[in-house]
């Protein structure tokens, strides 16, 4: 695993020098977040050797460097999943590759199903903490030493600084962020109503299927972590009509430019 991260990174840099700050992973409906900022160096996923490729419609596949105000970063515009088929290592390879480059910091963005029957979609979730019990740690199996440790800490997996500056960004731009905690459930089905209700009594208020590894593997390698959930439509049961992706697009699609205003204040503040 290490080496063909080892790999990745030098197949990078022989691309470009760029070095991020900040790491930001885009969701649904912010796909096009990256084409807003000051690029300076864009790879392909496909020109990185052994790295996994995203096939879900709508995720684009790569890497964009450049500067969100003065703040260098790096973009990973469409994410892979564990749905695809690919083993949790690969999954949080990108997420691990970018913490390689020097992103010290990671910012998650997804779409999401609400549990909480107060949001709506279009709703904006801080990510406060997460639930992963029904997924593999992406940190089974041997553990890389270079990385982390073997039995790393989650008590305060989304920094509660970070938080701050998320509370603090909102209320700059005027727009109205919720809070509370993500599961993440490996899809691609979307849930049942009785799975809906088995996630809200453990304490959920969001349900997707990424993101909650991606944090783990980042704060196993001691990145500072911070992630909001788009709700994109009320989860199975809670909602009247059934579930389909193009709810969730739609919805994504209809607050991105909110959400870009959002995203770009935080990291200005981080
Ligand atoms: N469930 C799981 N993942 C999701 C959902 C949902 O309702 N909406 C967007 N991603």
């Amino acid at each position: 695993m290490y080496k063909k991260l080892m790999a990745c990174v030098e197949s990078i840099r022989e691309k470009t020098d760029f070095k991020p700050e900040v790491a930001l992973i885009l969701g649904s409906g912010l796909g096009d977040y990256a084409d807003g900022i000051k690029v300076e160096a864009v790879v392909d996923y496909s020109d990185i050797e052994g790295f996994p490729v995203s096939t879900v419609a709508g995720h684009k596949g790569r890497f964009v460097f450049g500067y969100v105000g003065e703040v260098p970063v790096v973009i990973m515009q469409g994410r892979v999943h564990y749905y695809e088929g690919y083993p949790m290592s690969d999954v949080v390879l990108p997420t691990r590759l970018m913490g390689m480059l020097g992103a010290k910091k990671l910012f998650l963005t997804n779409a999401a199903g609400g549990m909480n029957e107060s949001f709506k979609p279009g709703t904006f979730m801080m990510i406060t903490d997460h639930i992963t019990t029904a997924v593999p740690s992406p940190l089974i199996g041997p553990n890389v030493e270079e990385l982390g440790c073997r039995f790393p800490d989650m008590s305060e997996v989304y920094s509660k600084r970070l938080r701050d500056v998320i509370r603090k960004s909102a209320e700059e731009c005027g727009i109205e962020v919720r809070e509370g905690v993500y599961v993440q459930l490996t899809g691609p089905n979307y849930e049942t109503p009785a799975e809906i209700r088995m996630c809200r009594a453990w304490g959920g208020d969001a349900v997707g299927m990424s993101t909650a590894c991606e944090a783990m593997a980042a704060r196993h390698m001691g990145m500072e972590v911070c992630g909001i959930s788009c709700i994109t439509n009320l989860a199975a049961g809670i909602s009247k009509v059934k579930l389909d992706h193009k709810e969730v697009q739609e919805t994504a699609d209809r607050v991105s430019a909110e959400f870009k205003k959002l995203v770009t204040q935080i990291i200005v503040n981080m």
